[in-house]
């Protein structure tokens, strides 16, 4: 679905990541950790091609993020969904119109406008399909971001740090919620530092940690 071969990049002088190869299988669920500052998001950036490698090759879906057009890479983002480390909202809008927004904005809409409340009741926010994002305690934010990440049904799911800032129990209802989508076939990749958070995804699913350190890319494992 999405590989790096031999990727390398950074901002302005300072490289950042170097001769970074991955690829993301369909249906694989991969943790990405590292130090802040290792790259992570930037990582992940280069596999929704917002931003473009300055060595190597990055391939969304067989096709090189290099050469693709605006209309092919906006094609190819309708299959990934990004929960954004930072989740911002547009906050004048009510939390569902929020999470319908990547419909609204690519002109299409659900089969079935039930569809949306299905969704919001799966991140448990049927409460708060009303009230607007400011309203919102943090790990409800995160939820609402992955209710949005998902609802144009991607392949692909990158959650950057999905569970910062909120608490454990939060987090593992979160890290339900990806897990459910995995089990339902879509491809997961989740940036975090929450080694706890690891621990209890590898006792659930399948799940392969790669690690930024050194600017390089390594598979963890045994020592999890
Ligand atoms: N747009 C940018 N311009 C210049 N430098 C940047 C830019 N974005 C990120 N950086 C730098 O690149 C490095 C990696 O940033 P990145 O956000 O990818 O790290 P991260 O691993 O996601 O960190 P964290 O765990 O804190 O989220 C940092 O030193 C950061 O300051
Ligand atoms: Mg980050």
């Amino acid at each position: 679905m999405i590989e790096l071969e031999q990727v390398s990049y950074g901002y302005g002088d300072r490289t950042l990541l170097s001769d970074i190869s991955m690829k993301l299988a369909p249906g694989s669920f991969h943790f990405l950790t590292g130090p802040s500052g290792a790259g992570k998001t930037t990582l992940i950036k280069l596999c929704y091609a917002e931003l473009i490698a300055s060595q190597g090759r990055v391939s969304l879906f067989d096709q090189d993020a290099q050469r693709m057009t605006r209309d092919d890479v906006a094609k190819a983002r309708r299959r990934i969904g990004v929960v954004h480390q930072d989740c911002q909202f547009l906050d004048h809008l009510s939390v569902a119109e929020n999470v319908s927004l990547p419909l609204t904005v690519s002109g299409r809409s659900l089969e079935n406008p039930s569809e949306l409340d299905d969704l919001l009741a799966w991140v448990g926010l049927t409460g708060q399909s009303d009230a607007k994002p400011p309203e919102l305690s943090g790990g409800e934010r995160q939820r609402a971001a992955l209710a949005r990440a998902v609802v144009m049904s991607p392949d692909v799911i990158l959650a950057d740090e999905p569970t910062g800032n909120i608490d454990w129990d939060m987090s593992l209802r979160l890290l339900k919620l990806l897990v459910e989508l995995n089990k339902m076939g879509k491809t997961v990749l989740i940036a975090t530092h929450d080694m706890n958070l690891i621990r209890s995804a590898k006792a659930q699913i399948q799940a392969r940690v790669l690690r930024i350190s050194n600017r390089q890319l390594q598979l963890a494992g045994a020592d999890l």
